[in-house]
Order: structure tokens, then sequence, then C-alpha cells
């Protein structure tokens, strides 16, 4: 992570300040072995963003005081967030105040660039930003591993490969830590991303990976994981974006596939997830590659290469029911800021 700018304030106490990018993985995690300490069941590959992230102020608060959790969504002030988000966050500050034996609270301020909870991994960036950000309140310098695998802890595990640049992989075995495989300078790949549904969708990730194994075509699934996963590597080793993109897109829709037919079923599409699908479609038909994948809800990333990217947004734009169109891409990772939001 570049540059350390946590401070101190007016009453000397440290608070620190960072803004992690969320990330899009071309290989997903869904299905863990052990939710509750995030043991996933397969290895999963992304590609940290730079557009989308979350921004957090962490400032540790002497004995006595309890933890405060505020949140910003939209355009207005800071408000005590609410329990369904609180609680998560407090279960993770309680959990690192354990991890290093520290005394004392947490006052937290965080906010999403991008619509929270709608399937664009606002709990890989928050869960990586809030992470980085008690480390540096507590000064503590730990290496890229410790970092993750902290993330990682908070329960999604998503954030264990946020806390990284460029294109990461969390493997399952021995998978304590995401580590990089290459850094952004590597590939300069873009997601177009179609936003259908800025709501939060109706079935977290965490209810997901509960009710994967419960579909008939979780083990078909696995199965194919391991051809894929090499797959991937060698497409992104050898910048291969013909390679990489039907695989990628192969993926993204057998998760689906997966949720659709678990029990309970969880259908995270819309009709203008179909719509974008089809565009992009029509896009490779008229020889623009892009290819889709797409998180747990009804958001659309089209990944191309910069000079496909102008034509993609073009032919997304204006779409029925694209409420919005954010132009991402592969990021370095996460940074301080001095600037607190507290
Ligand atoms: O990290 P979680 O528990 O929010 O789960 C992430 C699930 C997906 O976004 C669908 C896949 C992934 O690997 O990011």
């Amino acid at each position: 992570m570049s540059e350390n700018h946590d401070l101190k304030n007016s009453e000397g106490r440290r608070l620190a300040t960072v803004v992690s990018p969320s990330n899009i993985a071309f290989i997903k995690y869904w299905g863990a072995r052990d939710l509750d300490h995030v043991v996933p069941e397969n290895p999963s590959i992304s590609m940290t963003l730079r557009t989308c992230h979350s921004r957090c102020s962490v400032e540790h608060l002497p004995v006595g005081d309890t933890h405060e959790v505020r949140w910003r969504e939209g355009s207005g002030g800071f408000k005590v967030a609410p329990p369904s988000f609180a609680d998560r966050v407090v279960a993770h500050l309680d959990r690192l105040r354990d991890h290093f034996g520290c005394g004392g609270a947490f006052r937290v301020a965080t906010e999403n660039s991008f619509p929270s909870a709608a399937g664009l991994a606002s709990s890989a960036s928050g869960f990586s930003a809030l992470t980085l950000a008690v480390l540096g309140a507590l000064g503590e310098d730990s290496d890229d591993a410790t970092r993750s695998e902290l993330a990682r802890r908070s329960g999604s595990g998503s954030a264990s490969r946020s806390v990284l640049g460029g294109y990461v992989q969390w493997p399952a075995e021995q998978g304590n830590y995401a580590e990089q495989l290459w850094d952004h300078d590597h590939w300069d790949l873009r997601d177009v991303i179609a936003v259908v549904e800025s709501g939060h969708k109706e079935v977290s990730s965490l209810d997901g990976h509960r009710r994967a194994r419960t579909s008939p075509y979780f083990e078909t699934r696995l199965r194919e994981l391991p051809g894929r996963l090499e797959a991937v590597r060698r497409a992104l080793s050898e910048r291969d974006f013909s390679a990489l993109g039907p695989v990628i897109e192969a993926e993204a829709i057998d998760l689906h596939c997966v949720a659709m037919t678990s029990e309970p079923a969880i259908h995270y599409w819309k009709p203008a997830t179909l719509t974008v699908l089809e565009a992009v479609r029509g896009l490779r038909r008229d020889g623009v590659e892009a290819w889709i994948t797409m998180d747990a809800g009804a958001n659309v990333h089209v990944i191309c290469e910069p000079h496909s990217e102008a034509d993609v947004v073009a032919r997304l734009q204006g779409l029925n029911g694209v409420l919005e169109i954010i132009r991402d891409g592969v990021g370095a990772g996460p940074f301080t800021e001095s600037e607190p939001l507290l």
C-alpha cells in the first residue's frame, strides 16, 4: 500500500484513512468449506478495480468507549449505520482488537463511490478499507499476507483480494490469504459496468455461499474449475483476450445457474441483465471483443481491452433498464489518504 498517512487528531488519538478498490472475480468464490472461518470451496482469481472504491477512516478510542460506526450513502452527511451493516463492522472491529490484543474501541466512518450491496463487491472494498484503516490507526505495519488474511476474516472472503492491486489469486488450499499474480501494469483491461439495479440485493452473498451446495450443479461447477483456473491464469499470463473472455463469461453464467438452482433459489437477474447480455453478444457479432462477468447481483461487468471500450460504452448507453455506466479498469490497489472523513 502506498504512503503512510496515519495521523493523530487534536486529542492525540491515532487515526487513519484508507481508500480500497473493489474487485471483479474472473473465477468466483461461491460456496465455502467452512463459512464461519471463510474457507472457500475453490480458488478464485480477480482483477482489482480502480474506480469503484470504499473510503474508510478509523480512529482508535480509549478504553471505556464503545465502537461507533457511521456511513454515508448518496449525497447526504454521515449517519449512524443501520444494524444490518454496523453489526458486521463491529464484529470485525472486535476480531481485530482481539488479534492485536489491544484495548479501546474504534470510531469508523465509511463511504462507497458506487451503489452498496448491489452485487458490485462493496463488501470486498468496504472490509478491505476497514481492515487497513484499523491497522493504520493501531500503527501496525503488517505484510501483504497478514493484511489479506485479516481482511478475509471479516466474513467477506473477496475482501482478501481487494487489499492487493492488479491480478490476484486466493487459493483454496492454504487459503488463508490472497496473493498478487501480476500487478496492474501487466495488462490494461477495462471493465464497463452496466448498473441495472442500484438498490440492495435481496439475498446476500453470505446466504449464497450457505446455499451453494444445495444446487445439483454445484459439483459440476467444481469439476469444471481446475481447467478454468488454468485457462484464466494462462490467458492472463499471455495477455490473450480471446482465450480469457469465453472462460470468464461461462464461469459467471455457471455461478448464476448454481444460485438459481439452490434451495431456496436465488434469482439475481433482472430483465435488463438479459438486455445487456444480448447487447454484448451483438457487439461480438459486430467484431467487438467484449465478454461479461457478474457478481452476486443483477449488474453486468463487461470486460474488454482499451481499444474496444468506447464501442462497449456506446452500445450499452441508453439500453432499456441501464441506470448508469461506470467505466472502470484494472487498478493498483489500496492507498492511504491524509484527509479524514471523521
Ligand atoms: O466475499 P463475499 O462473501 O461477498 O462473496 C463474493 C462472491 C462473489 O462476488 C459472487 C464472487 C467473488 O469471488 O467475488
